[in-house]
């Protein structure tokens, strides 16, 4: 007879935009059930739960209540983030968030400590950092071969009209969003820099402007300077002003060679005259009306997740991991945003 496992029951709270990624991702993952949709929209409840399972809910509240969750995934406006992270942990509920943890530093760090409490697993969504050029890149990094890192620099160059902003009720809002282009676009491309220089930091220095949109407060222009204890100095240039989504660019001076990666391809130029490359798989599955700026790496991330759930393996972006940027872009904004009013 065949032996059945019993599957995780997992709840998607907030159906919008990025939700098809999470729900597509928890239909291919053998361990798990979706149990429960979650939207203060019903509509956009009923129309998850109707293509991808479970049941729909109004408030996650209720469905926490009703469905013995094993893990919530969080597609929810960045205020909300760690408010509803800890109202799932406070009840022993694994929770998986989207990007970024929160508006502020606070908030972010009481989810960390509640899922420390609780024994449970806290995970953030960097989809990035399982992109195949950011893996051969820290592997690269890792194993020694490109000895230390002594410079980076990223440089992100995206489109968000006014339009974009028009078609939402919290982007573009500093209580809600927490932000503009850092912290909702820029935040990947600063976080696999962080990632991979991994040491702490000594100094930040930023400006931020609105230069472009008329409707929204703010910043759409951003550069700074991130300065490591490790000695590593980091510029960044990003801004949403541009007429479509130009790939993002870093790059990477070290010890024994040269880098430059985006989400797609990785270029590695060895001082010895050797080279090394990595470029995105294929697409295999349909993400529906997902963009491609969000790449498609949420599948391998979430399996991740998962699979730390089960306990097979530790969960590689945690909390404790995720505040380390967290951090950092509360920092940007702490400079930057004080030179704007
Ligand atoms: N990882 C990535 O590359 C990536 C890409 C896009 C968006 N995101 C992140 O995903 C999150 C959601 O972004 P989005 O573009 O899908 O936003 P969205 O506005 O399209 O979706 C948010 C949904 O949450 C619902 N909602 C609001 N308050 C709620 C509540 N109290 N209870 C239940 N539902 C509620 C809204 O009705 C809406 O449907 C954000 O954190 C965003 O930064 C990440």
């Amino acid at each position: 007879m065949e032996k059945t496992t019993k599957k995780l029951r997992v709840g998607v709270i907030g159906c919008g935009r990025i939700s098809v990624m999470h729900l597509t991702s928890l239909s291919v993952i053998e361990a798990v059930e979706l149990v429960a949709c979650c939207d203060v929209i019903k509509e956009r409840a009923e129309a998850a739960a109707e293509e991808y399972g479970g049941r729909a809910y109004v408030s996650y509240e209720e469905m926490i209540e009703a469905e013995d969750l094993d893990a919530v995934h969080i597609c929810l406006p960045h205020y909300l983030h760690s408010k509803v992270a800890c109202y799932a942990l406070e009840r022993g509920v694994n929770v998986l968030t989207e990007k970024p943890m929160d508006v502020d530093l606070a908030s972010a760090e009481a989810a960390v400590k509640t899922a420390k409490e609780k024994g449970l697993l806290f995970g953030v969504i960097f989809q990035c950092r399982y992109n195949n050029s950011a893996k051969l890149v820290k592997e690269a990094l890792d194993s020694g071969r490109l000895g230390k890192i002594l410079s980076a620099r990223s440089v992100l160059t995206w489109a968000r009209p006014d339009s974009y902003y028009a078609e939402s009720d919290w982007k573009g809002t500093w209580d809600k969003e927490g932000g503009g282009v850092i912290i909702d676009q820029a935040i990947h491309s600063i976080d696999l820099v962080n990632w991979l220089v991994n040491s702490e930091i000594e100094e930040v220095c930023c400006s931020m402007a609105n230069r472009g949109h008329k409707t929204v407060d703010v910043e759409d222009s951003a550069e700074g300077l991130i300065t490591y204890k490790n000695g590593v100095k980091y510029g960044f240039y990003c801004m949403n002003n541009y007429g479509y989504d130009e790939p993002i660019e870093i790059r990477l001076y070290c010890e024994k060679g040269k880098v430059v990666f985006g989400y797609d391809d990785a270029y590695i130029s060895y001082n010895n005259g050797q080279t090394e490359e990595a470029h995105q798989d294929k697409v295999l599955l349909d993400y529906k009306n997902g963009k491609d700026y969000w790449g498609f790496q949420h599948v391998k991330q979430i399996r991740q997740f998962y699979n730390a759930v089960l306990g097979k393996e530790p969960l590689e972006i945690s909390g404790e991991e995720a505040l380390k940027t967290h951090r950092l872009i509360m920092q940007l904004y702490a400079l930057g945003k004080a030179q704007m009013h």
